[in-house]
């Protein structure tokens, strides 16, 4: 991202700020169907074709930097385990022993020689799964240890994230993730240290927690401090829209706070005093500045939300648990300027800034789901400023396959002119 791409941006937030309607052909969206959210056989329809068959951010490279290292994941129905291999890539197996079922390893995270289970000591190798001992083989009759390997998961890594897909099959990480990769790689991912995780569990539909996050059209109405004024001018934004349900927006600064920044206007983009922070290394001087001078975010399909800053980002992600709960989790990225395990004070504030806002979208979340599911909600209508709502809907149709979805849940497939290429 070099700053043409940068500049046309800005153009674009520009065209937004002047316009009066919708762009000329941009399309009528029919409501969404009420039941995507409320309907068990939708969920299930995701559950099978989204969730089983989509990249899915497992962790980060950092968390197992040494041979053996390795932490489980559950958060795809299924126990999982992510290990480094001798070979030093990361390789993602089915945490489920081929003899009799145990789980392989028991520990949340550790390090391990060898993957040994602890019911009878079967193991396996810890860089391709392979079953290396098997206590009383010979009692095992025409025993073939080849058979018994692991089961593998797709396992690939980008910018530091580890991702996993389901899918054995799984078109590679790079091919999916599309132009949307172009958001982190300006950016020295790999240099980042993690400043703090964070989760809870939302009585909701994982869309409905999601989508809060898609739009900007509710941030003043939600997000205003005490003087009645938000940070953001949700008109002042720029969406883009990528194949594959990914997405990105950058908005403006609010009036108001342009004023507090140093900035002459909401689009005079340059460094930022950031004070104690320290800048990420980038290829991309005006892609800092943007990120400085904007609220800029990455989504990548399916539940993976990343509003970048020039000083580091959080990661959001919405597991669903069931159809009404989803566990919204957010880990902060910073540059590594600290040693040890305290986060230094600095951090501390931003911290408690970043819960403040994810605390206001929260609030809203349980008391919406409960509403929603009132016979008197007909469909849900969307706005121009909510397309990428529409954007992620159209490819969840897509991933589950228009002959599998019952008529009255289907979209409208109408946006794929308005892609970014
Ligand atoms: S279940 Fe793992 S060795 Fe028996
Ligand atoms: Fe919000």
């Amino acid at each position: 991202m070099d700053i043409t791409k940068v500049n046309e941006i800005k153009s674009k937030i520009h065209y937004e700020v002047g316009r009066t309607e919708p762009p000329e052909g941009f399309p009528k969206f029919h409501d969404i169907p009420k039941g995507r959210y409320t309907s068990q056989e939708f969920y299930d329809l995701e559950q099978k074709h989204v969730f089983s068959d989509s990249w899915v951010v497992a962790g980060r490279e950092d968390q197992i930097p040494n041979v053996g290292d390795f932490f489980t994941f559950k958060k795809l129905g299924e126990p999982m385990l992510l290990i480094r291999g001798k070979d030093g890539l990361i390789r993602c197996f089915y945490n489920t022993c081929q003899h009799r079922g145990a789980p392989v390893v028991r520990d949340e995270a550790g390090s391990s020689k060898r993957l040994r289970c602890q019911y009878h000591s079967w193991s396996y190798d810890i860089t391709d799964g392979s079953l290396v001992a098997v206590p009383d083989e010979h009692d095992f009759v025409d025993f073939d240890r080849t058979q018994r390997c692991l089961p593998k998961v797709s396992c690939e890594t980008f910018e530091g994230f580890i991702f996993v897909n389901k899918n054995p099959n799984a078109e590679p990480l790079l091919t999916s993730l599309g132009t949307a990769a172009e958001m982190l790689k300006p950016l020295d991912n790999l240099s980042l240290k993690e400043v703090y995780r964070e989760s809870i569990v939302i009585p909701c539909n994982w869309k409905v927690t999601a989508e809060a996050f898609l739009e900007v059209y509710h941030f003043k109405h939600i997000h205003s401090n005490k003087e009645g004024w938000a940070t953001l001018d949700s008109r002042r934004a720029a969406m883009g829209l990528y194949a594959g349900g990914h997405s990105r927006m950058i908005t403006g600064y609010s009036d108001q706070h342009v004023n507090l920044t140093g900035m002459q206007a909401w689009d005079d983009w340059k460094p930022l005093d950031n004070g104690d922070f320290k800048t990420m290394e980038s290829t991309s001087q005006e892609y800092l500045d943007m990120l400085d001078c904007t609220s800029t975010a990455v989504s990548y399909f399916p539940n993976t939300i990343i509003p970048l800053g020039s000083f580091g980002y959080p990661v959001l992600l919405f597991w669903p648990i069931n159809i009404e709960t989803t566990l919204l989790e957010w880990w902060y990225y910073g540059p590594a300027d600290w040693e040890g395990d305290a986060i230094p004070e600095h951090w501390q504030k931003r911290a408690k800034q970043f819960d403040q806002i994810m605390d206001e979208d929260k609030y809203n979340m349980a008391p919406m789901w409960e509403s929603l599911k009132s016979p008197a909600l007909s469909g849900v209508p969307i706005n121009y400023q909510e397309r990428r709502i529409w954007h992620l809907h159209e490819e969840i149709d897509r991933k589950i396959g228009y002959q599998n979805i019952p008529n009255e849940l289907l979209m409208d497939q109408v946006l794929e002119p308005h892609l970014e290429r």
